[in-house]
């Protein structure tokens, strides 16, 4: 059993006419790192949404763990405190993922949630602070910071619960060359037999050399090519 299984996984928006994602299927298992590439609107961050549990097939099955994942599920609370405990989203556009009033407060969110201690949200915030260079602006609201610092703080909140599968939606956008190249570096350690890493890339970067998996999707939001032959068209 795959970590994540997709079975001909259709996507339709209310009130559109057409399909945003077409009969998706993959298997991606734990301890390997999945690019998925296209061109934009092919449904990259669609399929994200449904694999973080914000959106659910129109048809077709998505599993995560083995557990089928469902609206009905999800309503749930203990259902998807665990589901969002293993699964971590890093949004495309960071403006839209934080919410607190500081980037400390950011970063103890998650794990507030978790229901861990008040010294190990201490100890634990002051860790991913100083892992992601942030301790010197941890008081500031995340609308003042750059571009570069709301990344590395939804980064940080991301992994600050220790997710097994760490879905990234364009991580490197709107970074500068030094930061994308600090992100890689970052990522490459993330690796682990235990976690499953994905990440979507419009475009061929350095990025891509992370991956050791490849998903196309084409303008028709199908997989046009996987594996091999997408990996060439990145690369
Ligand atoms: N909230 C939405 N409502 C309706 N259509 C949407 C919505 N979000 C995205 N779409 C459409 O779904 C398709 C896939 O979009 P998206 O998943 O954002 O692609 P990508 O991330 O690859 O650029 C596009 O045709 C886009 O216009
Ligand atoms: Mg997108």
């Amino acid at each position: 059993m795959s970590m994540i299984e997709l079975n001909r996984v259709s996507f339709r928006y209310r009130d559109e006419q057409e399909d945003s994602l077409c009969e998706i299927s993959a298997s991606m298992d734990t301890g390997s790192c999945w690019c998925v590439s296209g061109p934009n609107g092919c449904g990259k961050t669609t399929l994200f949404r449904i694999l973080a549990g914000l959106e659910f097939p129109t048809a077709g099955t998505y599993r995560c763990g083995g557990e089928e994942i469902t609206a009905k599920k999800m309503k749930r609370n203990e259902f998807s405190w665990n589901f969002h405990r293993r699964v971590g989203y890093l949004f495309q556009d960071s403006d839209t993922q934080l919410f607190c009033s500081s980037v400390e407060e950011e970063i103890a969110f998650g794990i507030e949630q978790l229901g861990f201690s008040d010294a190990e949200i201490r100890d634990k915030t002051d860790e991913y602070l100083e892992l992601f260079n942030l301790t010197r602006i941890r008081k500031k609201a995340p609308f003042h910071i750059s571009g570069g610092e709301k990344k590395r703080t939804a980064l940080a909140a991301i992994l600050v619960t220790e997710p097994e599968v760490l879905i990234l939606d364009e991580p490197y956008n709107n970074l500068d060359e030094d930061m994308q190249a600090w992100l890689l570096e970052f990522l490459e350690k993330l690796k682990s037999p235990e976690r499953l890493i994905l990440f979507a890339d419009h475009h061929r970067n350095s990025a891509s050399a992370l991956a050791d998996h490849f998903l196309y999707l084409n303008k028709h939001h199908r997989i046009e090519k996987d594996d091999a032959e997408a990996r060439q068209r990145v690369l």
